[in-house]
């Protein structure tokens, strides 16, 4: 079958791509567009470091394909923040010592910006529940939970300059 090329949104920016009928979003956005930030573990939806946010929502982009993000916005790790300015989840873990060999982390970022976007007062029973899905073999999730409890003021800050 012929490669079809798809529309998006990929942190802020309209791209454009042309991807066949059995490209994983994960694949696209590595591959394509060079967003090798997205780590790929299990590659069946078990491990969740290649979570990204597609409209709002985590998702695991190895169960994902290209062709469905047509006309979504999508969020990668990238786009959370850059070496010269940090987002506050990425302070946090810093602060937290939140990695060891960081290869969870961008799943772990994106599924808690997520989260903090819809419920920055998310307390730590939840915030557990919502980072079990992330697997991380080094880290322990004690700093983990700790840094993204650190981070919900900012979220909740910056909902309340948006409301
Ligand atoms: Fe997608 Fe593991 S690589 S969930
Ligand atoms: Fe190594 Fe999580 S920091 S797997």
């Amino acid at each position: 079958m012929a490669p079809s090329t798809i529309h998006l949104t990929v942190n802020g920016s309209a791209r454009s791509l042309s991807v066949d009928a059995r490209t994983t979003l994960a694949d696209a956005l590595r591959g394509k567009l060079r967003l090798t930030g997205t780590h790929l573990g299990c590659e069946h939806g078990v491990c969740g470091a290649c979570t990204v946010i597609v409209d709002g929502a985590a998702v695991r982009s190895c169960l994902m394909l290209a062709l469905q993000a047509e006309g979504y916005e999508v969020t990668t790790v990238e786009g959370l923040g850059d070496a010269d300015h940090l987002g506050p989840l990425q302070l946090a873990f810093r602060k937290h010592h939140a990695l060891q060999c960081g290869f969870c982390t961008p799943g772990i970022l994106t599924t808690a910006h997520a989260l903090l976007l819809e419920e920055p007062d998310a307390d730590e029973a939840r915030i557990r529940e919502v980072v079990s899905g992330n697997l991380c073999r080094c880290t322990g999730y004690l700093p983990i939970v700790a840094a993204i409890l650190d981070a919900r003021s900012a979220y909740a800050a910056q909902a309340g300059a948006a409301a």
